[in-house]
């Protein structure tokens, strides 16, 4: 079941430059930044005023996704999050219907979220993240 928006991810080549914009020149607040080991990522996430915010990304590894982003596509929107009730059976609904899952599985993700990305071949073109908050 879909809640609503989460956050939108902006893929960044350096993580304290981005918040420096973010903060002292366009006014954001930074609510968060965590390091994501597993995923081999620094993110902060950006208050917009409701609860949708926004999750600036750089990562910690030439090997990660979003380095590769990075390297092919340059700095942008990197993927869109909703916000969901039931994620584990969202992503059989989804694997039923023949939709390009990156995690058949969710896993743990900023924030003890658990969270799963639909391939971008499957939601014409952007990467798609469910969240489904503790
Ligand atoms: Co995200």
């Amino acid at each position: 079941m879909l809640v609503g928006m989460d956050h939108i991810g902006i893929a960044v080549k350096d993580l304290d430059e981005a918040i420096s914009v973010y903060r002292d020149t366009l006014g954001f607040k930074i609510e968060a930044v965590h390091v994501l080991k597993e995923r081999q990522l620094k993110v902060a996430f950006v208050s917009v005023g409701g609860e949708t915010r926004i999750e600036l990304l750089e990562p910690l590894d030439r090997e990660s996704s979003v380095a590769k982003f990075l390297e092919t596509r340059g700095e942008g929107i990197h993927h869109t999050a909703v916000r969901v009730k039931g994620i584990d059976r969202m992503l059989e609904d989804l694997k039923a219907k023949g939709v390009r899952l990156v995690d058949e599985q969710p896993r743990t993700g900023a924030e003890g979220a658990r969270i799963a990305f639909v391939h971008p071949k499957s939601t014409h073109g952007v990467l798609l993240e469910l969240v489904e908050k503790p």
